[in-house]
């Protein structure tokens, strides 16, 4: 059965550990990730962007292979399939077909916009008992620039929202890192002490473990990594065309990168100290 994030992440909260939100494709990643956190008997959360939707036919479709897969495999783990990054409209589509979790990212408005489109949301999605996730500052791709926020602008847009989980920027941003991000430590760890929700980092692939598990220890309850899982897909595939170039079988070259994709995903969960469920 699919869930929204809620347990997950206060049971997190208190455990001073991390679930892991890994970014979905298509149907062999989700496998890949469901078998492996399965194996490892931890939550996970898969996001879904909009573009990836698209990419995959539609919201229903990723309702659709997951809840298949979770019957087929016989999976028991707490599973979170969450939009990534979505417009209001997008959200409410989601919603509709099945999602049980959102991000709302109207981040790119003024603040009293994005409040108000995140609260429009929140009222409409906890009717269905869907757990919402909120951007405030602006998280974009490295190459775009910063635009952190502020501890004022987050208390505010929480207050005025109550969002199920507050995603800040903080200095971080989305794909690969060409220098080392500098981070806001000090807001996640007053976040935490004056609000009671769980904190979410984004564009964490390639921020160093030393600084995730600074970061969980401060607060951060719930990480998103989807280029990490991107490298090393490729990295296990390309290795494999270059040396069986007769091969055409595209199981065989998809699932070429799966042993890569799960040993990073026990890697990241290793750091996250994501605590197992029982
Ligand atoms: O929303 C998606 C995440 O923030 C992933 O970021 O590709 O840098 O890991 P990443
Ligand atoms: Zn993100």
């Amino acid at each position: 059965m699919l869930t929204n994030f809620n347990d997950m992440l206060q049971l997190a909260r208190k455990n001073h550990c991390a679930i892991p939100h890994f970014n979905i494709n298509n149907l062999e990643f989700t496998k890949f990730i469901l078998e492996k956190c399965q194996e490892l008997n931890v939550p996970v959360i898969l996001g879904v962007s909009i573009n990836a939707a698209q990419y995959m036919g539609g919201w229903s479709v990723p309702v659709a292979f997951t809840k298949a897969l979770i019957r087929e495999l016989n999976l028991t783990i707490p599973i979170c399939l969450h939009v990534d990054h979505g417009t209001k409209e997008e959200c409410l589509k989601a919603i509709t077909a099945g999602f049980t979790s959102v991000m709302i990212d109207s981040s790119s408005l003024s603040l009293q916009d994005n409040i108000q489109i995140t609260k429009e949301l929140v009222n409409y999605a906890h009717q269905y008992n869907v757990s919402v996730e909120g951007e405030i500052g602006e998280i974009k791709e490295c190459y775009k620039g910063n635009f952190p926020t502020n501890l004022n602008e987050c208390l505010k847009y929480y207050e005025e929202t109550k969002v199920d989980a507050l995603a800040p920027a903080i200095g971080n941003a989305h794909g690969i890192y060409h220098k080392n991000p500098t981070l806001n430590f000090n807001l996640i760890e007053e976040l935490s002490v004056r609000i009671n929700i769980p904190l979410v980092l984004h564009g964490a692939s390639g921020i160093s473990s030393e600084n995730l598990k600074k970061l969980i220890k401060l607060g951060i309850t719930k990480i998103n990594i989807n280029t990490d899982l991107l490298l090393a897909w490729n990295n296990g595939l390309r290795e494999f065309i270059k040396t069986n170039k007769d091969v055409y079988d595209p199981r065989q070259i998809i699932s070429s990168g799966k042993q890569n994709v799960q040993e990073k995903i026990a890697e990241l969960i290793e750091t996250f100290e994501t605590k197992s469920v029982t």
